[in-house]
């Protein structure tokens, strides 16, 4: 598995732990910035991971700002990308068996980085369920197609 992992200013930190850990663990991983503490625009580095994704370069990206909302927000833009916010375990393992989440986004404002780290765990270890996901996960490629044209992952 490839990630594809990215930040906003306000996300800087807890990407440097999230990194540390995926070293750690071996994990495949490439880091799409930001990589100074100078305020940058959240949705330039949504971009570069979520289009990343979405080309099938990488297969997950992670995305870290100060809440996870605007970044995850952008990510949701570019065709293909699921995006999910998860801020517990609970809902890091549900957005991958029942939504296909093929972006976890996690704000560093709002939780430490024990929980994020166990968030992180979960997330990347967790398959998609199928059978009637499926169905509902194939309804937001519909939606994707109706709407912005493109939805082809
Ligand atoms: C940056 O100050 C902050 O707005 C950003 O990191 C994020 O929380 C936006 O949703």
């Amino acid at each position: 598995m490839k990630i594809a992992l990215g930040c906003d200013h306000g996300g800087l930190k807890l990407k440097e732990i999230v990194k540390e850990f995926l070293t750690k663990g071996n994990y495949r991983f490439d880091d799409f910035g930001t990589f100074n503490e100078e305020s940058v625009d959240y949705p330039d580095f949504a971009e570069k991971v979520a289009e990343a994704v979405a080309s099938g370069a990488y297969d997950r990206g992670v995305l870290i700002c100060g809440t996870g909302i605007g970044i995850g927000i952008a990510a949701n833009k570019v065709p293909g990308i699921r995006a999910a916010l998860c801020h517990d375990v609970f809902s890091a393992r549900a957005s991958r068996e029942h939504n296909d989440a093929n972006v976890l986004t996690m704000g560093e404002r709002v939780i430490g980085p024990g929980l994020a780290l166990e968030i992180v765990k979960t997330w990347l270890a967790t398959d998609f369920a199928g059978c009637r996901h499926a169905r509902r996960v194939e309804k937001i490629r519909n939606l994707e197609k109706k709407h912005l044209g493109n939805g082809d992952k």
